[in-house]
C-alpha cells in the first residue's frame, strides 16, 4: 500500500482497480480539488517512464462530475508503452494526471434535441460512461439511446454492470428511470443481441427492437466514440440522414472522437 510518492504535483493515488477482461480494466483515483470538467471530456494521464519523463496518453474521464473521485476505463495493450504498465497498478499507488481537460463529446457541443444517441465500440464507451450519469443529459434529453458494440460477451460488461445500477442509484437514479434505453451487441460471439452499431442502424433493427421511430435531424442527436474505422462509417451514416458535425464553436446534431488505446 505505501508506494514511494514520485513527489510530482500532478500525482494522484488509485483508490480501486476492477479487471473485467484479460484486455480490459477500470481504475478509480482520487481527485484533484482544483478538476472542473465536463461530462464527456479527456484529460492526459499516465506514468513516469524509464527515462523520468511523464508517460501520458489521453483518457476519457468515465465517472460524472458530481463524483469525489476520477474514474477511466482502459484497454491493456500487451506491447503498449503505458497500459502494460498501467495494467499491474495497485489501490494506494499514484498515477499522474494532468488537469486540462477538453474534448468534443459535451452536451454543450450539440443543438438543442429530444433523443441522444450515444454509439460506442470497445472503450468507446468511457465518456458515455460519464455522460450518462449526469443529471443534465437526461435534463436536456426525453430519452437516452446508448449503442455498445464489442466482440465479446464479457467485453460488454463494464457498461452492463454500470446501467444496470443506474435506477436505483441515490444520486441520480430519478433521473435516469424511463429515459435511458441500452442496447448492447456482440459481433463475434452469440448473445442476446448481436451485430455492428452501423449494420443495426441502416437495417432499421434497433429501431424495431426499441420500438422506436427512426433516426431525425430535426430531433436526434449523436455521439460516436469508436474505432476510426467505426466513427468513419457512423460519420457517413448520420450525415446521410441529414445530421451534421458540431463542434464546442459551433454546435450541431452531432459530435465525434476516437477512442483512445495506449
Ligand atoms: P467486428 O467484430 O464485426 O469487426 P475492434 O476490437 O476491432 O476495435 O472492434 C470492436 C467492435 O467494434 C467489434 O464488435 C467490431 O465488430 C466493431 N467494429 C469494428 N470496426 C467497425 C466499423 N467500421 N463499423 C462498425 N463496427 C465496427
Amino acid at each position: 500500500m505505501n508506494a514511494p510518492k514520485t513527489a510530482l504535483p500532478d500525482a494522484q493515488t488509485v483508490t480501486k482497480v476492477t479487471h473485467w477482461t484479460d484486455t480490459l480494466f477500470s481504475f478509480r483515483v482520487t481527485r484533484p480539488r482544483s478538476l472542473r470538467f465536463r461530462s464527456g471530456e479527456f484529460v492526459m494521464l499516465g506514468l513516469l517512464g524509464e527515462n523520468g519523463k511523464p508517460l501520458l496518453r489521453a483518457y476519457s474521464i468515465a465517472s460524472p462530475a458530481w463524483d469525489d473521485e476520477l474514474e477511466f476505463y482502459s484497454i491493456k495493450v500487451p506491447d503498449g508503452p503505458l497500459t502494460s504498465r498501467l495494467q499491474h497498478i495497485k489501490p494506494g499507488e499514484e498515477i499522474i494526471l494532468r488537469t486540462k481537460p477538453t474534448g468534443t463529446l459535451v452536451l454543450d457541443a450539440l443543438l438543442p434535441g429530444k433523443r441522444l444517441w450515444l454509439f460506442a465500440t470497445g472503450t468507446g464507451i468511457a465518456p458515455f460512461a460519464s455522460l450518462i450519469r449526469d443529471p443534465e443529459t437526461y435534463e436536456r434529453y426525453d430519452e437516452v439511446v446508448l449503442m455498445h458494440t464489442c466482440r465479446e460477451q464479457a467485453e460488454l460488461e463494464y457498461g452492463r454492470q454500470l446501467v444496470d445500477s443506474l435506477e436505483d442509484d441515490p444520486l441520480i437514479g430519478e433521473f435516469v428511470e424511463g429515459k435511458l434505453r441500452y442496447y448492447p451487441t456482440t459481433t463475434q460471439e452469440d448473445g442476446p443481441l448481436t451485430g455492428r452499431v452501423t449494420d443495426n442502424l441502416t437495417s432499421g433493427k434497433v429501431f424495431e427492437d426499441l420500438g422506436i421511430a427512426p433516426i431525425d435531424p430535426a430531433q436526434d442527436r449523436g455521439m460516436i466514440c469508436g474505432s476510426i474505422g467505426f466513427n468513419a462509417d457512423m460519420k457517413a451514416i448520420l450525415e446521410g440522414w441529414g445530421l451534421r458535425e458540431g463542434a464546442n464553436s459551433a454546435p450541431a446534431e452531432y459530435v465525434v472522437e476516437r477512442a483512445f488505446v495506449g
